[in-house]
């Protein structure tokens, strides 16, 4: 089976021409650092037509950024400090396995922690959710409040943060994907800069003094 695997590698890289490779390897310049999902439903490059070099990417389950993840943390800063990407796309997608998870009362094993910030979520945003008339209404909405936490949770980040401090211009964008469609959504809540996020969040000199009188 795997074997199928590297068979379509080498048709795929017949279909392109030498130079394509040639300027891939001088350096990657990518635009983008894209967020989103492990889930094998939501192939980053593909559903946005984007060729190797376009896309900087870090996925895991439920499209997560979480500030003790030094995984994320090093994608995140190797994205914004190194390459100075312009923009990060946080994209979720409806019908995820990871967020249907946090929702329920069972054991899932290890996975359990990793979603314990979707509870998180959850809870908070209780009220909202527990009226709503179906579960699926729950589990859609839940996704969209989980993009909508990972973005302020990336604006609050320390690495762009000190990124806007230093006058890098860099939006952050919330989209989501839905499965049944192939159609991401733009879900309208982009952040670009430190006034869209708590003070307590924001870094820089002059806060520093205020808060030390
Ligand atoms: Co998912």
């Amino acid at each position: 089976m795997p074997d199928r695997l590297l068979q379509r590698n080498r048709e795929w890289a017949a279909g392109h021409t030498p130079g394509f490779f040639d300027k891939l390897t001088e350096r990657q310049t990518p635009r983008f650092l894209w967020v989103s999902c492990s889930d094998s439903r939501v192939p980053a490059n593909e559903i946005v037509g984007c060729e190797p070099g376009d896309l900087f990417v870090h996925r895991n389950i439920a499209n997560l950024i979480d500030h003790g993840d030094l995984n994320a943390l090093s994608v995140l800063q190797y994205a914004v400090d190194v390459l100075a990407v312009p923009h990060i796309i946080v994209c979720g997608h409806y019908q995820c396995g990871g967020v249907r998870a946090a929702m329920e009362h069972t054991d899932h094993g290890l996975i359990d922690n990793w979603l314990r910030p979707i509870k998180d979520i959850y809870h908070r945003h209780a009220d909202e959710l527990e009226v709503m008339d179906t579960e699926q209404a729950r589990w859609d909405r839940l996704c969209e409040l989980n993009v909508r936490k990972q973005i302020r949770d990336v604006a609050c980040s320390t690495i762009v943060q000190k990124a806007w401090q230093r006058g890098h211009e860099l939006t952050i964008h919330g989209w989501i994907y839905r499965l049944d469609e192939g159609l991401i959504r733009d879900m309208d809540a982009s952040i670009d800069g430190p006034q869209q996020v708590p003070a307590i969040y924001r870094s820089g000199p002059a806060r520093a003094v205020a808060k030390n009188k």
